[in-house]
């Protein structure tokens, strides 16, 4: 089976709902956004959801909605903006680590310029140096992404031309294993 779905995933204000969107528009692909899904879910905002049951509710909220969306037929052809700690839940990983994952890679002190402008209300925000720490204590696990794009200076087609060529690279590389494990049925593979 070609894989046709693509998980984005990176700090907050990495760009990953905007190049999700775009990406997905080239792709005639549906683009999903799991921080809304999330909020559609509970029938509450992301920031109500942090005040109301703390960061540990809303984890619980997230990986519950990830789930979901992964056993929904409909994942097929779809591009899913990961929330800027989804990707740091072990659990979470764990769901994701057969599908292709792209670390949306900037420095902390560019997301923290482009988080003061894009309006959007983060309860993880911090102050800068709240921001940086978090960073560094989250980069280890962004790095685990199959693939890590490099964003700062480039425009949207340029890293959408890289996921695709990403995409392709993981389509063939997974029909090798494929044939491989066709021609080795003891190989056991699942999908
Ligand atoms: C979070 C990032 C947010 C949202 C929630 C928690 C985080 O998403 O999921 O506020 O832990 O970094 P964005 O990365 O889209 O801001």
């Amino acid at each position: 089976m070609e894989v046709r779905a693509v998980f984005l995933v990176g700090f907050m204000a990495s760009g990953k709902s905007s190049v999700g969107r775009e990406l997905a528009r080239r792709l005639g692909w549906d683009f999903v956004d799991l921080d809304a899904r999330i909020a559609e879910r509970e029938r509450k905002t992301v920031p109500e959801i942090f005040r109301e049951a703390g960061e540990s509710g809303f984890r619980l909220a997230e990986t519950s909605a990830l789930k979901h969306l992964l056993t929904e037929s409909l994942l097929r052809n779809s591009v899913v903006a990961l929330g800027g700690g989804a990707f740091i839940q072990e659990p979470n990983r764990e769901l994701l680590q057969s599908w292709p994952t792209v670390f949306l890679e900037a420095p902390a002190s560019e997301l923290w310029q482009r988080s003061l402008t894009d309006g959007i209300e983060r309860p993880l925000r911090g102050d800068p140096d709240q921001f940086a720490k978090l960073y560094a204590e989250r980069l280890p696990f962004y790095r685990q992404a199959k693939v890590t794009i490099a964003t700062s200076g480039k425009d949207l087609a340029s890293l959408c031309s890289e996921i695709e060529r990403s995409l392709q690279f993981w389509n063939a590389e997974t029909a090798g294993s494929r044939q491989i494990a066709s021609t080795h049925p003891q190989s056991g593979e699942s999908q």
